[in-house]
């Protein structure tokens, strides 16, 4: 009986597009994973020995690299956030994409000129990514950490600026907001914790190529 294999995926958007993928590399979870009000965090899948949990984005990453979940899937977001060396991330999945950028309210917009910022403070849940973005040329951020909800800061008075996910941009335009400059382009990747990597290679290293294979497969 082979060893239990977790895959940890994120709630939200990316789940959506990451169950076709998992479907054609072989894995899927029971009934109850799409059950929107189902409370369970760990379900069973069609291979007796694969199961999968569903936790929050930065969990995914945490899950893995503290080897309670083997694999995982993950925004490259996450994974410039924190850069955890535990971590292999071999496969861009091709999903989920979006960019991580900066705004701020409309009419702060019309006025500002980026290239004359030496100070900003924004409110974002990626402090550390927000930090490097504005050194490497020359700007101090100073960082409101929050884990969700970031339009609502400025509107407020928490911060001027935020850093955040944008997809559509209807939670920028909802809320007042016009995207200043983008910080990085995301996209989900798949993510392996690099001891199990190493020892269940055998296992592992083909499940890794059937999702490198799907992913570039041509889609239907
Ligand atoms: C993300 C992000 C923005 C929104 C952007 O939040 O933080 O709020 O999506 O998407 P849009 O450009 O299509 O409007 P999400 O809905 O994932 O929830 P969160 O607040 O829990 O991060």
């Amino acid at each position: 009986m082979p060893q239990p294999l977790i895959i940890a995926v994120p709630k939200g958007r990316i789940l959506k597009e990451a169950l076709p993928l998992l479907a054609r590399v072989g894995i899927e979870p029971e009934a109850a994973f799409s059950d929107e009000d189902s409370r369970a965090l760990r379900f069973a899948t069609n291979q007796p020995h694969v199961s999968l949990i569903r936790v929050r984005a930065f969990d995914v990453a945490t899950f893995v690299a503290h080897g309670a979940a083997q694999l995982g899937i993950v925004g490259s977001d996450v994974l410039m956030e924190f850069a955890y060396s535990e971590l292999y991330a071999p496969v861009d999945l091709g999903i989920g994409h979006c960019r991580i950028s900066v705004a701020e309210p409309a009419a702060l917009a019309a006025r500002d000129d980026p290239r004359g910022w030496s100070h900003v403070r924004v409110a974002t849940k990626y402090p550390s990514l927000t930090r490097r973005h504005f050194e490497a040329r020359g700007v101090q951020a100073e960082c409101v950490k929050l884990n969700g909800a970031m339009e609502i800061a400025p509107l407020l008075g928490l911060a001027d600026r935020i850093v955040d996910l944008v997809s559509s941009g209807r939670t920028l335009a909802e809320n007042g907001l016009v995207e200043i400059e983008t910080v990085a382009e995301v996209s989900a990747r798949l993510i392996v914790n690099r001891a199990a990597f190493k020892l269940r290679a055998a296992e592992l290293a083909p499940l890794v190529e059937r999702f490198r294979e799907q992913t570039a497969a041509p889609r239907a």
